[in-house]
C-alpha cells in the first residue's frame, strides 16, 4: 500500500541519514513531493498569492501548465533564462537573470559589493538595502526572477571559486544575510532565488561529484540559512549541480521532497542550475518545478520536459498534481512578490537582451529570429552608488594597525603601488567577459569574481583614482607607476616609489569564480591562498624600504597573512573584498577616517591552507567509482567527514592556528562591554510541541482529457521556431519521447509512493516556511551595554556566542571530543553606533533553535541537557562576557 511504503520510508530515514558512509545507491525511498497549500504555513502573503494561483492555473490547459515550467532554451528569448508563458492569457514568460551582484548582461545598472562583504558588514540594515536597491534594479529591467542570494557554497573550503558571491561560511550570519537581502528584493516585486541547493561547496566536479553528508551537519550547518530564506518568504530555490547521497540535487527527494518542501514547508518553486536536470520523472517525482535553460535533455524534444513532461503526465508516469503543484508554485511566487507593496502591481517589460549591446537584434537569439528593438537601455541605477559606497566602506575590515598609522592624517606623499590599485590599462573595466582574463590579474583593480555571479560595471573607480583625486584636494604629494599589465613584477620600480613616500599603500589581490572559466590555472577555485601576481613578493619589497607600509587586500576569502603581520614594517593591513564599482572612493573613506573602520571578517584567516583541515577535493583524493547512475564518467565521491567543524568551529578544536579570527576587525575607537544580564522567559517551555496530523489530500486543477491526442499538438496554423521547447507533442500519433520522457528511467522505478497524492503525515519539525514555528520564539533576551572609550565615533559590533560545552575556552581544549559540538557558534551579533564616551545597551534574542541539536533519530530539534553558557565579545575568540545560561522551563541541566 502506497501510505504504508511512506511510513516505512519515514521510519527508516533515520536509520539512512544517520550514516555519512551509506552505499551510493540510496534508493528511492518515495516521498511523494509535497503539494504547497495555504494550510500548511502562516504567512498570510502566501494564502493569498496562493488563491490566486490557484485561480490563474485552474484555466489553464495541460500544455499551459507545461508551459511554465519549462525554460525555452539557452537563448531563446532576451534573458538568461526564460519559461513559456500563456499568450491565450495575456501572461509573458518570466525572464529569469543573474545576480547576484547585479543585473547581468546588461547596461545602464550598478555593481554592488558582493555578497562577502555584505557579510563583513554585519550590518542587517545595509543588508537590507542592498536588497531592496537590487530589487528595484533588476524590476527596472523587465526581470522577474533575480538569481540570488547566495547560501551554496557556504564556504567550506576556503579556496572555493563562488564563496564571494555567498555571505560567510557562518550559517547565522549567512542566514541572517539571506533574509534580509531576499525581503529587500521581493519588497520590490522581483522573485528572489535561494540558491545552490544544497552542498556545492566547490567547483571541481560540481557536475558530477557526490557529496556524502550526515543528517545533522545538513540541518545544522548548510541547511540552516535556507531554512532562514524559506522563512524570509523566499520565492523560489535554485538546485545545484552536484548529487547528494547518491542522487542529483535536482532530483533528490530526500533534500527537496523530504526536506525543503515538506520540513521547511517551502511554498515556492524549485528551479534547477542551468542543465543540473537529468530525468524527465526523477526530476518531477523529486520535487522540481521549473527546468533551465529548459534544452539540456535528449532529442525528440531536446528537452527533459516540455514536450517530454506533456507526454509523461499523459502517460499518467507523472501524476496530473504534480504538474499541477509546479504550476502553482511557480504562480503564488510570481503573484506573492507582485503583492508585496501595492506599486507594484504593475509587471514592467523586459527592456533589455542578455545577448547584444546593440539595440537591435533578435527577440529570439538562439534562431536568428524576430529583428527588433531589444535594448532600451534603462537606466536603473538611481542613486544607488551612494548605498555602493557606504557597503563598501564599511565591510573593510582592519586587521593590524600599529602605532596607530590609520587614519591617515595628511602624510606629506603617499605612492600607491601594485596592478590591483590600477585602472584597466584597456580603460575598460569589462573587457573581459564575465570579469575571467585568461591571462588573470594585472588588468587594473579586482573588485569582483567571475563567472555568472557578474554584471557589466557602469565605472569602476580604481583605489588609484581616488586616492589621486584625494590627494590633489589635500596638498598630498601622489605617486604611482603607470598603468600596465606587469608593473607588480618591477620590484626595483616599486621600491623606489615607496623609499621616497611617506606612506607607501602596496595592492594585491586572489580571483576566484565559477569553474566554467579557466583564469590564470585557476578552475573557479583557487589553487592555492597566495596572492596572485607576484603579491606577496610586491608587499615584502615595499615594506623593506618603508616603516608606512598599509597593505590593502582584495580577495574572494582568506589569504596567507601570517608573514605580512609579523612584519614590523606593515604598519596596516585593510582587507577589501569584492566592494563593486566604488571601491576606490569607499577605500579613500575609511584609510582618511570619514568612516572608522567596523567591518568585521566573515571567515577565519589561518597561518597555512593545512590549518584549516579540510581543502578541495581533487581526483586524486577524491574516491571514484561509486556509481549510482551508471554513467561513464566517474563519480568523485566528496565525504564531509568534518561534520559541523568547518571555519571558525574547527580551530576551536585547537587543531589549526589562526592568524584572525572570524568576526574579528578593528576600530579608530576602543569598546568597554559591561552588565551582562540574562533573563529566561518563563512563559516558553524547553520543549515545542511538534507538528502532527495529516496534509490534505494533491488537489488537481482541471481534467486531463487523455485518447485524442490532436489537443496536444500545436495549432494549425502555428509556425515553429527552432531550436525553440515548447510543451507540445511532437505528433499526435502516439508518444515519441520514450521511457520515462527519452531515457531518464520509467515509472516502474519508482515506488508508487512517489506518486502518491493522498493525504501525507506531517513531520515533527514543520509546519511553517523555515520548520515548525516553535523554533522561533525566544527562550532567552541578552543584553549587555557597550562604552566608547575611544577619542571618535565609532561602531563596534559585539558578537553573542552560545556555546553548549565549558565555561571558557581552554576548558574546552581538554574536553574537546567528548561532546560532538562546536564549543560555542555565532548566535547573535548587532551594530552599535557609539560617540566618544557614550554608552549604549545592545539587546539579543536566542531563539529555540539557537540552543537545539538535530536529533537524528526523532528528526526534530532539541536542547540537549548539557549545561549551557552565553558569551558577548568582540569576536569567537575576544569574549569579553559571560554567563550561564539558567535552563529553560521545564527542563533540568546535567552539569559537567
Ligand atoms: C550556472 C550558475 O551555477 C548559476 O548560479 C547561474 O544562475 C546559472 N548558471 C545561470 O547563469
Amino acid at each position: 500500500m502506497a501510505v504504508s511504503t511512506t511510513l516505512l520510508a519515514i521510519l527508516l530515514l533515520p536509520i539512512l541519514l544517520t550514516t555519512t558512509t551509506h552505499a551510493a545507491d540510496t534508493p528511492f525511498l518515495g516521498f511523494p513531493s509535497p503539494w504547497t497549500s495555504p494550510s500548511n504555513n502562516s504567512d498570510s502573503s502566501w494564502a493569498a498569492a496562493y488563491a490566486q494561483a490557484v485561480a490563474f492555473v485552474a484555466n489553464l490547459t495541460l500544455t499551459e501548465k507545461v508551459n511554465l515550467t519549462t525554460g525555452t532554451g539557452w537563448q531563446a528569448d532576451r534573458c538568461v533564462g526564460n519559461t513559456g508563458g500563456v499568450p491565450r492569457l495575456g501572461f509573458r514568460g518570466m525572464c529569469l537573470m543573474d545576480g547576484p551582484v547585479g543585473v547581468r548582461y546588461t547596461d545602464h545598472n550598478s555593481v554592488f559589493p558582493a555578497g562577502i562583504n555584505v557579510g563583513a558588514t554585519f550590518s542587517r540594515r545595509l543588508m537590507r538595502l542592498r536588497g531592496e536597491a537590487l530589487g528595484a534594479e533588476f524590476r527596472g529591467k523587465g526581470v522577474d526572477v533575480m538569481l540570488g542570494p547566495v547560501a551554496g557554497p557556504l564556504g567550506r573550503v576556503p579556496q572555493g571559486g563562488r564563496n564571494w558571491e555567498g555571505f560567510s561560511p557562518d550559517p547565522y550570519l549567512a542566514g541572517v544575510a539571506m533574509a534580509e537581502t531576499i525581503r529587500g528584493i521581493q519588497s520590490r516585486g522581483v522573485v528572489a532565488c535561494a540558491k545552490h541547493y544544497i552542498l556545492n561547496e566547490q567547483e571541481h566536479y560540481r557536475g558530477s561529484v557526490d557529496v556524502r553528508i550526515d543528517d545533522r551537519t545538513m540541518h545544522e550547518l548548510y541547511l540552516w540559512p535556507f531554512a532562514d530564506a524559506v522563512r524570509a518568504g523566499v520565492g523560489s530555490v535554485m538546485c545545484s549541480y552536484n548529487r547528494i547521497n547518491g542522487t542529483y540535487a535536482c532530483e533528490n527527494e530526500w533534500t527537496t521532497n523530504h526536506v525543503l518542501k515538506n520540513e521547511l514547508g517551502f511554498p515556492g518553486f524549485v528551479v534547477s542550475d542551468w542543465a543540473a536536470q537529468h530525468t524527465t520523472l526523477g526530476s518531477a517525482l523529486g520535487g522540481l518545478d521549473m527546468a533551465m535553460p529548459g534544452d539540456s535533455g535528449p532529442l525528440p524534444y531536446r528537452s527533459w520536459w516540455g514536450g517530454a513532461l506533456t507526454e509523461a503526465v499523459l502517460k499518467e508516469e507523472v501524476p496530473q498534481w504534480r504538474l499541477d503543484d509546479m504550476a502553482v508554485r511557480i504562480m503564488a511566487a510570481h503573484f506573492k512578490v507582485r503583492a508585496a507593496a501595492d506599486n507594484y502591481t504593475f509587471r514592467p517589460d523586459i527592456n533589455f537582451s542578455a545577448w547584444t549591446n546593440q539595440s537591435l537584434g533578435y527577440l529570439h537569439p538562439s534562431s536568428n529570429n524576430s529583428l527588433a528593438t531589444v535594448n532600451e537601455f534603462v537606466n536603473v541605477q538611481s542613486n544607488h552608488a551612494a548605498l555602493v559606497r557606504e557597503i563598501g566602506a564599511k565591510s573593510i575590515v582592519l586587521l593590524k594597525n600599529a602605532a596607530s598609522l590609520l587614519p591617515l592624517r595628511s602624510p606629506p606623499s603617499i605612492a600607491v603601488i601594485g596592478s590591483d590599485a590600477q585602472d584597466p590599462p584597456s580603460g575598460n573595466p569589462n573587457a573581459c567577459p564575465d570579469r575571467g582574463c585568461p591571462q588573470g590579474i594585472g588588468m587594473g583593480t579586482t573588485a569582483m569574481g567571475y563567472g555568472s555571479g557578474t554584471a557589466e560595471y557602469p565605472y569602476l573607480i580604481s583605489p588609484a583614482s581616488a586616492l589621486r583625486a584625494y590627494a590633489v584636494s589635500h596638498n598630498i604629494s601622489f605617486t604611482n607607476p603607470p598603468s600596465s599589465s606587469n608593473s607588480n613584477w618591477d620590484l626595483p620600480a616599486a621600491v623606489d616609489l615607496a623609499r621616497n613616500a611617506s606612506v607607501a599603500i602596496v595592492f594585491a589581490s586572489a580571483l576566484a569564480g565559477e569553474g566554467y572559466m579557466t583564469v590564470d590555472g585557476n578552475a573557479g577555485d583557487r589553487n592555492n591562498l597566495s596572492l596572485w601576481e607576484n603579491g606577496g613578493a610586491l608587499i615584502r619589497a615595499v615594506a623593506g624600504v618603508n616603516r608606512n607600509t598599509v597593505v590593502v587586500l582584495h580577495t574572494p576569502g582568506p589569504v596567507l597573512v601570517k608573514e605580512m603581520e609579523g612584519n614590523p614594517n606593515v604598519s596596516a593591513i585593510l582587507w577589501a573584498g569584492y566592494p563593486g564599482q566604488e571601491s576606490g572612493n569607499a577605500l579613500v573613506d575609511v584609510l582618511f577616517g570619514a568612516v572608522n573602520p567596523r567591518g568585521r571578517s566573515p571567515f577565519t584567516w589561518a597561518e597555512t591552507e593545512a590549518d584549516y583541515g579540510v581543502g578541495l577535493a581533487l581526483m586524486d583524493h577524491v574516491p571514484v567509482g561509486e556509481d549510482p547512475n551508471n554513467e561513464r564518467r566517474p563519480t568523485p565521491v566528496q565525504r564531509f567527514e568534518e561534520g559541523v567543524f568547518v571555519d571558525y568551529r574547527w580551530f576551536q578544536t585547537g587543531r589549526g592556528r589562526v592568524v584572525y579570527p572570524f568576526g574579528y576587525g578593528l576600530s579608530y575607537s576602543k569598546f568597554r562591554y559591561a552588565d551582562l544580564r540574562v533573563v529566561r522567559r518563563e512563559d516558553v517551555p524547553g520543549k515545542y510541541p511538534p507538528a502532527g496530523g495529516m496534509t490534505g489530500p494533491a488537489p488537481t486543477y482541471g481534467v486531463v482529457e487523455r485518447g485524442d491526442l490532436t489537443k496536444y499538438t500545436p495549432p494549425a496554423a502555428f509556425e515553429r521556431i527552432s531550436p525553440y521547447v515548447y510543451p507540445w507533442l511532437n505528433s499526435s500519433e502516439g508518444f515519441v519521447a520514450g521511457g520515462g520522457g527519452g531515457g531518464g528511467g520509467n515509472s516502474s522505478q519508482f515506488p508508487a509512493a512517489a506518486t502518491n497524492g493522498s493525504a501525507q503525515p506531517v513531520l515533527l519539525a514543520s509546519g511553517a516556511p523555515g520548520g515548525n514555528l516553535g523554533l522561533y520564539e525566544v527562550l532567552y533576551t541578552i543584553t549587555a551595554s557597550i562604552k566608547n572609550e575611544g577619542e571618535v565615533a565609532g561602531t563596534e559590533i559585539p558578537q553573542l556566542v552560545s556555546p553548549r560545552i565549558a565555561r571558557s575556552h581552554a576548558d574546552n581544549m581538554s574536553s574537546w571530543g567528548g561532546e560532538d559540538n562546536p564549543w560555542g557558534v555565532l548566535r547573535g551579533f548587532d551594530e552599535v553606533e557609539l560617540e566618544p564616551e557614550e554608552t549604549k545597551t545592545v539587546t539579543f534574542e536566542l531563539t529555540r533553535r539557537d540552543v537545539s541539536n538535530w536529533n537524528t533519530t526523532t528528526q526534530n530539534w532539541e536542547i540537549t541537557d548539557r549545561e549551557k553558557f552565553v558569551f558577548v565579545g568582540s569576536n569567537v575568540r575576544d569574549i569579553h562576557l559571560n554567563a550561564s545560561l539558567p535552563a529553560p522551563v521545564g527542563m533540568k541541566w546535567r552539569i559537567g
